[in-house]
């Protein structure tokens, strides 16, 4: 179960001088559902417009397996592939009912036209849409939109699945029902590679995750690993007074010395170079310390009592925010392009 049917190889994309998709890699196998996840601006519907072959790479290459060869190039590949579904963009769908529409886009993939109907009530009525079959579109909600969309994509049954930002504009019930059809169709034994700039809600559904930012991939893995990673205790404590950059490095090297027995001894490098950190534009300081209450206590107690003529604390907290989502904080916050680093030194 370990076939890579997309392999994308220093895939690059550029709009005039700027360079919008950064020399990516990455492989998705078979059965996996991949998300893309990154920010808006961030490349995820470029690298999927490419996939698509709606836009031509200026550098690298995107290999597929198709059903009867190993990897080829999509450049070789006839324009329409079949075994790929693509939901790009947020659909419109003029004047159409949900019956033509889906109708259309089934002779458009060349499915069997003796089949036609079957799949579309089939699918409708996964989808819960059945009533809707000779309604216009354009009087569905937002959310029945989308998954005509989604049904859309699967309509002439690929065995990849590719979504752009499938619960975009979506109320949060109806993100819990496109989760549930992700996993629908991962049941069916598809591949799905899903891009979205929310880490969270699509976390749940994904094998792996693909981080990127600035068009860059910037760490690829398991959930559970990318949580893992982060298993980590962190404590926050905030200033009353900016501290100025020329204290900063001597006060962070004696917390440091002072606080070590109590700070995580196997930091990963990946989420901090080290167990001492300050953040000018939020005046707090963060310490990835071992998650036991007695040092909490003693970091605590330590920062009052032999401290305090370096800063006050306003307050001292552990941070609530779900471990994945600082994992891609501090990721995002590390791969600021040149030129555009606004962190001042010893910000990390
Ligand atoms: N056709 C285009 N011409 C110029 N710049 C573009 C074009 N399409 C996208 N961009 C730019 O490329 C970057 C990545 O865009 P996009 O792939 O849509 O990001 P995402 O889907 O992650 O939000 C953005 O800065 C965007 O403004
Ligand atoms: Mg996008």
């Amino acid at each position: 179960m370990t076939e890579t049917v997309i392999k994308l190889e220093n895939l690059t994309k550029r709009f005039g001088n700027f360079t919008a998709v950064d020399h990516i890699n990455l492989d998705v196998c078979r059965g996996e559902t991949i998300g893309l996840v990154g920010p808006n601006g961030a490349g995820k519907t470029t690298t999927i417009k490419m996939i698509a072959k709606i836009l031509r790479p200026n550098e690298g290459k995107i290999l597929i397996r198709t059903n009867h060869s190993g990897l080829v190039d999509l450049e070789n590949v006839s324009s329409t592939v079949s075994q790929m579904g693509f939901l790009i963009d947020i659909p419109s769908f003029y004047n159409m009912t949900a019956y033509e529409l889906l109708k259309y886009f089934a002779k458009i993939q060349k499915y069997p036209r003796d089949k036609i109907d079957s799949r579309i009530d089939e699918l409708l009525s996964l989808f819960k849409l059945s009533e809707w079959k000779y309604e216009k579109v354009k009087n569905f909600s937002k959310g029945m939109t989308q998954k005509l969309g989604i049904i859309q994509a699967i309509i002439h049954d690929p065995d990849i699945i590719i979504l752009d930002e499938p619960q975009t504009g979506l109320d949060p019930l109806a993100r819990i029902e496109i989760r549930k059809y992700i996993r629908k169709l991962q049941s069916l034994g598809k591949t799905i590679f899903v891009a979205s700039h929310m880490l969270y809600e699509i976390s749940e559904v994904c094998d792996k995750i693909a981080l990127i930012n600035y068009g860059k991939i910037i760490g690829f893995d398991t959930v559970e690993n990318l949580a893992r990673i982060l298993k980590t205790s962190i404590l926050k404590a905030k200033v009353l007074n900016k501290i100025e950059a020329n204290e900063l490095g001597p006060i962070i090297e004696r917390l440091s010395n002072r606080l070590k027995p109590y700070l995580d001894q196997e930091l990963d490098p990946s989420i901090s170079k080290v167990p001492v950190t300050y953040r000018p534009d939020k005046q707090a300081l963060r310490f990835y310390y071992d998650g036991k209450i007695n040092s909490q206590a003693e970091i605590l107690s330590i920062l009052i009592k032999e401290f305090d003529t370096d800063f006050t604390l306003t307050s001292f907290t552990q941070p609530k925010t779900s471990q994945l989502e600082m994992v891609y904080e501090e990721m995002v916050k590390d791969n600021l392009p040149e030129g555009n680093n606004t962190r001042k030194g010893g910000a990390k």
